[in-house]
């Protein structure tokens, strides 16, 4: 039995994965460590201050914080203790280098993998959290018998995240499916029955699946491709629908009632962010082009090409509305969030979205009711390449939804709840997300 679990990464994955072991499996210690500082003190701070916001999650760590739930930033003291060590760092796109801008960035990774190696005193089994690209389980177990000492085994296992943020706790607590990728040896599949122990705590049987490492790691990028390209489907014909006076909800409504497609996945957006959809698909366009196959890899990468087109095709359509040039307009956007219920903005569409308005001449409001000024500041600084702290007068931020007189156009990108209810009065609405029953223009 599986005694002291430490999670390596206390971000949006691995702080509620963790919460929720911690809260299923009382006898189990838990320690999430992180290397940045801010964020431990964070987790360990005020319950309305946590770095991840998600609904439920303040519950549960006001439950089990420092009961059998710990932050910390000892690392190598916590990875010694525990039997089982979960990586749930993140794992960007590449900037530079071989495979710039589509290849995963696995330094953080093997960060990890270096610090278990010269940290470890006795037999480790080592969970990939992360997604990563397949055969990483292969690099780490590489860099671990390289760098570990003498006569300690070490086991690895895949097995990836599949909750959603803003749904995380429920994701976590009614799993579709656990699944895990094994070794084959009995040393593998002794690790596997330890996870298997630990997840079995809440998750029926029959809902965790066992696989090969390789396909464990695949299956998570399938995955997200799987559901990104539902989400471009519908969003391209968002496109026909404003030519042909089709509604793009009524379409999606019809087509997700036949058995066979579903109803998920199907909601047409100013396009789809998040930290995960295309950094996972360039993930798996670079692994085909890698292996030669190059019509699959162009296959997969269409769907971020709708996803930009999407983007571009929801500002313009605001620019176009009045004659291509927003100068001396005064545009509130409503919503920074990549969804609604986070406070997560990574790849979020508003930040493309409203950096081409304001490139238009607009003057620009945001709002969002979670993502932190500073955060807005920062995703400004470092994807419009523009210096936000010269303060141009022409970029504001609200406190409030409230549309004031001023206002010539409202952009809503994110579908968060409040909006449906604002007095919009006449201001002319570009509803992203389809939230509202009449405004000016529905994607
Ligand atoms: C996704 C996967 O769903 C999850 O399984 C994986 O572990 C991580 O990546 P996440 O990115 O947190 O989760 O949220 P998700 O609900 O998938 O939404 C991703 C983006 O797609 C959001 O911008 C969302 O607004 C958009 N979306 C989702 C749509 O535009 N339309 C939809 O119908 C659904
Ligand atoms: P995700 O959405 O994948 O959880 P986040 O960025 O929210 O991504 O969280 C990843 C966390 O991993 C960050 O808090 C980061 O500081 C942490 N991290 C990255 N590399 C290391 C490392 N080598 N050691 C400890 N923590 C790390």
């Amino acid at each position: 039995m599986i005694k002291n679990i430490c999670c390596i990464g206390a971000g949006y994955v691995g702080g509620p994965t963790m919460a929720v072991i911690a809260e299923k499996c009382p006898s189990i210690n838990v320690t999430l460590v992180d290397s940045n500082h801010d964020k431990i003190s964070a987790w360990n701070g005020d319950l309305n201050n946590l770095p991840v916001y998600e609904p439920g999650l303040k519950k549960i760590i006001k439950k089990v914080r420092g009961k059998n739930l710990f932050f910390s930033n000892e690392i190598d003291k916590n990875i010694n203790k525990s039997e089982m060590i979960f990586i749930a760092v993140n794992t960007p796109t590449k900037t530079s280098g071989e495979g710039s801008g589509m290849a995963a960035d696995l330094k953080y990774v093997i960060a990890c993998a270096k610090q278990i190696a010269k940290a470890s005193k006795s037999d480790k089994i080592v969970v990939e959290k992360s997604t990563l690209p397949v055969r990483t389980a292969e690099k780490i177990k590489d860099i671990l018998c390289k760098e570990g000492k003498k006569g300690i085994n070490f086991e690895i296992l895949s097995n990836p995240e599949f909750l959603a943020e803003g749904t995380a706790i429920k994701d976590l607590y009614n799993s579709d499916r656990v699944l895990i990728g094994s070794d084959n040896s009995p040393s593998g599949l002794n690790a596997l029955r330890k996870l298997i122990e630990v997840y079995s705590n809440w998750i029926p049987i029959s809902k965790i699946l066992t696989t090969n490492v390789w396909s464990a790691e695949l299956a998570k990028l399938a995955s997200n491709a799987m559901l990104a390209q539902r989400i471009s489907s519908i969003n391209s014909l968002s496109a026909l629908c404003d030519m042909t006076g089709a509604n793009t909800l009524e379409l999606s409504r019809a087509i997700g009632m036949d058995k066979r497609i579903g109803p998920h996945f199907l909601i047409p957006s100013p396009g789809f962010g998040g930290s995960c959809f295309q950094k996972d698909i360039l993930n798996l366009v670079y692994l085909c082009k890698f292996y030669g196959l190059d019509e699959i890899a162009e296959y997969w990468h269409q769907v971020v090409k709708i996803n930009d087109y999407q983007k571009e095709r929801f500002a313009k359509k605001i620019i176009n509305h009045f004659g291509g040039d927003l100068k001396g307009k005064v545009i509130k956007v409503l919503g920074w969030a990549f969804k609604a219920n986070t406070n997560d903005s990574r790849e979020s569409p508003s930040i493309y979205i409203t950096e081409k308005l304001f490139n238009a001449g607009a003057y620009i409001q945001i709002y969002d009711p979670m993502v932190p000024i500073e955060n807005i500041k920062a995703d400004i600084n470092q994807y419009w390449n523009f210096d936000i702290n010269t303060n141009d007068k022409r970029i504001s931020f609200s406190s409030n939804n409230k549309i004031n007189e001023d206002i010539d156009a409202v952009a809503i990108i994110t579908e968060w709840d409040e909006f449906k209810y604002v007095d919009y009065k006449s201001t002319k609405v570009f509803d992203g997300r389809n939230i509202l029953k009449k405004p000016f223009y529905s994607i």
